[in-house]
């Protein structure tokens, strides 16, 4: 994720960049930069931090005359956040200048070759690899940029959204997108070009979305051309009026951002095991894992160590690795790791998990492992976060900026990094077979689309939401790779509705809990037909037999439950050890609407931060 804007026309377009990149600052806040072309020099000024940070080195550094330029306010995926690092970044020639985002898979055979061919690198990033990719096919093929731009994106594997120039062409901009979002708006002898529409929306209400493969070639008082990436064929591109204000914008149309990073998953879920699960090809490749097999495969046990949602990817991760690769593994919550004096030895691998990258718990944690010589490995979602410079190695979600405190998308992404690291420790250790194991690499590449079906339980979730929204306790139950889904559904439902829900193992309910049920208990069910599926009915039936209300998640076309549950939402059928990045999105949903319709502050929660940096 990050923000992208750029502009070619007749105004002065630093007002325009800089205050696009701060409409866009919720996209990724690591570092930002901009480019400015005042007619005979190329003019630019970046800084790790903030767009504000980014106003006050322009103002030391550069003048903001001139009417084409272009912005990025960066959420690092390659490089940590640093100057060097942030955006725009230019060729070798210093001719070209580009704006990125998304991540480009194949980079490292790119840069390998670029410096075989006498190109340098200044940054650490995938981003002025591609930049240096075009001025090579441009150099030597004697291309116009558009053209140079087309046949460089063929050799590309990833996602991008760019924005191209040439200052030997300094009347045109190009722009090209494949799997993250670019917005054209169109004005009178001006072009806007942005991650999405809220830079431009104030000029202009014309706006093209390209669509993926496609690119766009921008010349000052000249039609626009859309072109196919893959073919260069001329596309006629559909010109839409937004109806939407600036604030719908930011959140992609959504209510809120909760509901915007829900949606989210699919692509994110991608994101994440983009350029590391290669199905088709039975590899799964992590630098941070490859890099430790051996501690891996030597360790008596792993341990996880996190805190409230991480915590609970944390379980999910118990159970899959347990089962794929027979490594121990012990959960712990991190606020009481670090103060129980633990047994804590040098050939253990601790998993550090956090999605801010900030968690003060988690992070004394992984400092008290470390004394202890134990060997510490980060899954987080912000690059250069105190916990991912703390910890040996580690393995960044590409979840995008998580706005909404309840997390969401961090939560499915955690377990798709994780799923990742055990079946490569499976595949090493020789304990799955490499039927299952193959089995398992082609499901789990296609759990953005089964997610993507997930959620299309919005409505029915809405409804049941409107039934129960003013229930003063719930439960959720669940078994095996499912208990810490029922965990975290509790946790989503009472830090944003605030009513109490409590998470427990189904069979669970006959030593205590099962005195609670009554016609007034909403109990949440999670009832994949995996795994103990028969011992999940049998306790939907004790709980039935005490008039309790039933609301079962269960796979598409189940008979038996939808008999005895009051409410049933269908989820699509998927591995067992699968089950919690699809059984979690109705919950997600449910959680959510309950909270809208009892007028909860849905993205900021009362009590609540997003990133727990104190004790
Ligand atoms: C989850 O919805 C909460 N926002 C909270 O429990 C969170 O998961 C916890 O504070 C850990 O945060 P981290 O993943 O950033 O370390
Ligand atoms: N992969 C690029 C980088 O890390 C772009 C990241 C983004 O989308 O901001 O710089």
């Amino acid at each position: 994720m990050c923000g992208i804007v750029g502009y070619i026309g007749h105004r002065e377009a630093y007002p325009i960049i800089i205050k696009g990149l701060k409409r866009l600052e919720y996209r990724g806040y690591d570092s930002a930069g901009v480019v400015l072309y005042d007619g005979a020099d190329l003019k630019l000024a970046k800084t790790k931090g903030k767009v504000s940070d980014l106003e006050a080195r322009v103002a030391q550094e550069i003048s903001t005359n001139g009417n084409i330029g272009m912005g990025h306010t960066r959420w690092a995926t390659h490089g940590v956040p640093n100057d060097v690092n942030s955006h725009p970044h230019l060729s070798n020639s210093g001719n070209l200048v580009v704006v990125h985002n998304g991540i480009i898979e194949n980079y490292e055979p790119l840069k390998k070759e670029l410096i075989n061919r006498g190109y340098t690198f200044k940054s650490d990033t995938d981003t002025e690899v591609l930049i240096n990719l075009i001025e090579e096919v441009q150099k030597k093929e004697n291309l116009k940029l558009g053209k140079a731009v087309q046949v460089a994106l063929n050799q590309v594997v990833g996602a991008y959204a760019i924005v191209v120039f040439d200052k030997n062409k300094p009347d045109e901009l190009v722009a090209a997108r494949l799997g993250s979002p670019l917005a054209i708006g169109i004005g009178e002898d001006e072009y806007f070009i942005a991650s999405d529409a809220s830079p431009f929306i104030e000029y202009t209400s014309n706006a093209i979305y390209l669509e993926d493969e496609e690119m766009a070639i921008i010349r000052l008082n000249k039609s626009l051309k859309v072109r196919k990436i893959k073919d260069d064929s001329l596309v006629d591109p559909y010109i839409q009026e937004l109806q939407m204000n600036l604030e719908q914008i930011e959140k992609g149309g959504y209510e809120h951002f909760m509901l915007k990073e829900i949606y989210e998953q699919p692509n994110v879920i991608k994101d994440t095991y983009r350029g590391r699960l290669l199905a088709n090809k039975g590899i799964i490749q992590m630098s941070g894992v490859e890099d430790n097999l051996e501690k891996f495969l030597n360790a008596k046990r792993i341990l996880i160590v996190a805190c409230g949602t991480s915590w609970h990817a944390g379980l999910v991760a118990e159970y899959i690795i347990e089962e794929f690769s027979r490594i121990p593994v012990e959960v712990e919550y991190a606020s009481e790791f670090r103060y129980r004096n633990p047994i804590i030895n040098s050939d253990d691998i601790v998993i550090a998990i956090s999605q801010s990258g900030e968690t003060a718990d988690t992070l004394a944690a992984i400092k008290l492992a470390k004394e202890n010589g134990a060997f510490v490995f980060g899954v987080c979602n912000v690059v250069g976060s105190s916990i991912s410079r703390e910890t040996h190695a580690g393995a960044y979600t590409h979840a995008g900026p998580e706005i909404g405190v309840a997390s969401t998308k961090a939560f499915t992404t955690q377990i798709t990094i994780l799923t990742l690291l055990a079946l490569r420790l499976a595949k090493a250790k020789g304990s799955m077979n490499h039927a299952d194991y193959q089995r398992y690499l082609l499901e789990l590449e296609m759990i953005p689309e089964k997610v993507q079906e997930a959620l299309l339980t919005n409505e029915i979730s809405k409804q049941i939401a409107a039934i129960y929204k003013d229930a003063s306790n719930c439960l959720y139950l669940g078994r095996g790779y499912n208990f810490p889904v029922a965990l975290e559904g509790a946790l989503k439902l009472k830090e944003i509705s605030y009513i109490h829900a409590e998470g427990y193992p189904a069979a669970e309910m006959k030593h205590g809990p099962i005195a609670l049920i009554d016609e007034q208990m909403p109990v949440i069910v999670i009832a994949p037909n995996k795994g103990h599926y028969d011992k999940v009915v049998s306790n939907i039936q004790e709980i039935k037999s005490r008039s309790g209300k039933i609301i079962a998640v269960v796979t598409k076309g189940d008979t038996q439950v939808k008999e005895l549950a009051d409410h049933v939402i269908e989820i699509p059928e998927t591995s067992e050890a699968l089950t919690p990045l699809l059984t979690t999105i109705p919950l997600q949903l449910l959680s959510y609407h309950i909270a809208v319709l009892r007028g909860c502050n849905v993205d900021q929660p009362r009590n609540l931060a997003k990133s727990v940096t104190v004790e």
